[in-house]
């Protein structure tokens, strides 16, 4: 592996830069259609338009962050993804993450995001992460809860209710 797309390390996980070689676990990961359901994306036709996205995708040269490939630490198998993502219109940074069906409920998710809000306040310097899902995704919920996000509002999208959570770096503590 390109050690150099190494971004964050956790007990179980490594976080790196999306790469080439990525191409086919992510046409495999967005063609089951559990993983895409509550996404509103849709899956791609072959594995060369996955292959384009990651050629396309320009959110670490723009940025300096981004969603980022989640491996296993060892053995190294691809598990999904997990990362930050920059909203130029709004100018709010959320938290996303997609796991190969096979990896649910072992607490991937939550162990990875949680990497990626320390390293989003800590390395970055964010002073506040959002994270949306629709609200029947209670796996994706929960994983906002669990990784300490609060609830903030409601609001309307791909024709279903969702929920906005975010994280701020410093709480404002009346006592301090
Ligand atoms: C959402 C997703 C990333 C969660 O990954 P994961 O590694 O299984 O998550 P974790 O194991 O860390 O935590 C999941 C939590 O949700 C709970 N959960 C799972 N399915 C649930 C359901 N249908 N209803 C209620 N809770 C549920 C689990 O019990 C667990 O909570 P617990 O630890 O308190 O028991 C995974 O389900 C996924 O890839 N889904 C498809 C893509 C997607 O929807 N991404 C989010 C878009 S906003």
């Amino acid at each position: 592996m390109d050690d150099s797309k190494i971004i964050i390390r956790t007990p179980r996980l490594i976080l790196r830069e999306f790469s080439m070689e990525d191409a086919s676990s992510i046409f495999q990961l967005n063609s089951d259609p559990e993983v895409i359901r509550f996404t509103g994306d849709e899956a791609f036709k072959s594995v060369e338009e996955a292959a384009q996205l990651i050629r396309d995708y320009d959110q670490y040269k723009k940025y300096g962050y981004g969603r980022w490939t989640i491996l296993s630490d060892d053995p190294s198998e691809y598990l999904g993804w997990c990362g930050l993502n920059y909203n130029k219109d709004t100018k709010e940074t959320d938290i996303g993450f997609r796991l190969l069906r096979s990896q649910w409920g072992k607490g991937i998710a939550t162990e990875a995001a949680a990497a990626c809000l320390d390293y989003g306040f800590n390395q970055l310097g964010l002073d506040k992460i959002i994270g949306r899902a629709m609200k029947e995704n209670q796996a994706s919920v929960r994983v906002l809860v669990k990784t300490g996000m609060r609830f903030e509002k409601d609001f309307d999208a791909h024709g279903s209710k969702c929920v906005q959570f975010c994280k701020l770096k410093y709480i404002w503590n009346p006592k301090d």
